[in-house]
């Protein structure tokens, strides 16, 4: 705290890094990832794909590549001691992907971890039912796989589509929080591992990837939509936070809600499942909290953010809510990965300044 008020971080707005693998105009709400928008992507891409127009290789390469990496985390699951048994899925996947060890070949690497963030995320699901872990089909595509080892069954292709449209929109989002960990990170010479095990780290926190698991308690404890708007204004009588809503970057409602919307209207349309009863529940509270915020905080946009329908997209697919935040990371190593390709090739240490308000010395 600085003169009773919240500081402000000295890096807000600070650019650390030249970077051709995203950029988000939070003014326009848009984001463009390795020169496609990411409605397009998500349309029309898949996530072995985009992972190859981060890392700079063909989408077959890509895919193969990240299958193999599959395999290859399988053969480890034996050597991750208790890592797998920690019973929040971050702490496990940061653990387990502790044990890995870096085989300096980036492209290489990168497939290895993506295809590992998958294996461990869906070997500690099965863990916490004590089951056994089930072992990959490289050729399967990653989310089917992902789905297919988490779950124990085949998943429905649409839910398969609609977790390769998921993880293919989270794969990179400009200089976020934990990106920019894992550019830290890269940035001192040391190796991917050591990144993407720092950017894990940071995307747990409920301000930036933990989000996601509390937005689905709150629709539950909101119920029905008739109550939406009387439970918010409660949640911000008490001084707590809405989860889900607002955004450092963006002014304007985060592009990728409106992915994640039209693909649970998809999943709805195609099932007579609760997607449809959630999403209606979803849009209620979203209206509700953006007009209290707005009276709130006139001055302050705050509008849905990615974690805000990721909760419903994740379960509409069949994933526990406790698998939010992992399932998340399954998406966005990609990104990690390739910011660590990057500024190994193109950067130079990263080393902000402080300001100091302690006491003078004596
Ligand atoms: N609910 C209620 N109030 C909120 C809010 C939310 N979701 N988001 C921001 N605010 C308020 C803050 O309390 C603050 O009010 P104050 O100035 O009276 O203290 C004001 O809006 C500005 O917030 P600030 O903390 O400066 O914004 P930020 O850029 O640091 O925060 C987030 C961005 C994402 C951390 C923030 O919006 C948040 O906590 N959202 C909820 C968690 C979430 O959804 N995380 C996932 C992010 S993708």
């Amino acid at each position: 705290m600085v003169d009773g008020t919240r500081a402000r971080s000295g890096l807000e707005g600070v650019v650390v890094a030249d970077t051709k693998l995203s950029d988000v105009d939070g003014e326009r709400g848009r984001l463009v990832i390795a020169g496609h928008d990411v409605e397009e992507l998500a349309r029309t891409a898949g996530f072995e794909r985009v992972c190859g127009l981060l890392w700079g290789i063909g989408p077959d390469e890509a895919k193969e590549r990240v299958g193999t990496g599959r395999t290859r985390a399988f053969e480890v699951l034996p050597r991750l001691g208790d890592a797998l048994g920690k019973p929040a899925g971050m702490d496990a996947l940061r653990a387990s992907l502790a044990h890995l060890v870096d085989g300096g070949e980036g492209a290489g690497d990168a497939a290895a971890l993506t295809g590992a963030a998958a294996v461990f995320a869906a070997a500690w699901l099965r863990a916490r039912e004590d089951r056994p872990p089930i072992p990959p089909d490289p050729s399967h595509g990653h989310a089917e796989d992902f789905l297919r080892m988490g779950l124990g069954v085949s998943p429905r292709p649409e839910h398969a589509g609609a977790l390769d449209a998921y993880l293919a929109t989270v794969s990179d989002h400009g200089m976020n929080a934990s990106t920019f960990a894992a550019r830290v990170v890269a940035s001192t010479g040391s190796d991917m591992v050591s990144s993407v095990v720092a950017a894990v780290g940071a995307l747990k926190g409920p301000l930036h990837g933990g989000a996601p698991g509390p937005v689905l308690d709150m629709l539950d404890s909101v119920g029905m939509p008739s109550r939406a708007a009387a439970w918010v204004d409660a949640e911000l009588d008490a001084g707590r936070r809405i989860m889900g809503m607002g955004h450092r970057v963006y002014r304007v409602r985060d592009p990728r809600a409106a992915v994640f919307e039209k693909q649970i209207e998809a999943l709805a349309a195609a099932s007579a499942g609760r997607a449809g009863e959630r999403l209606a529940l979803a849009r209620a509270v979203e209206h509700a909290a953006e007009e209290a915020l707005a009276r709130r905080h006139p001055d302050r946009p705050l509008k849905a953010n990615v974690e805000f329908f990721t909760a419903v997209l994740l379960e509409a697919v069949g994933l526990p809510r406790e698998a939010f935040s992992p399932t998340f990371a399954v998406g966005r190593v990609a990104g990690w990965c390739a910011h660590w390709i990057e500024q190994r090739a193109t950067g130079r240490l990263i080393r902000p300044a402080s300001r100091y308000v302690g006491p003078p010395a004596a």
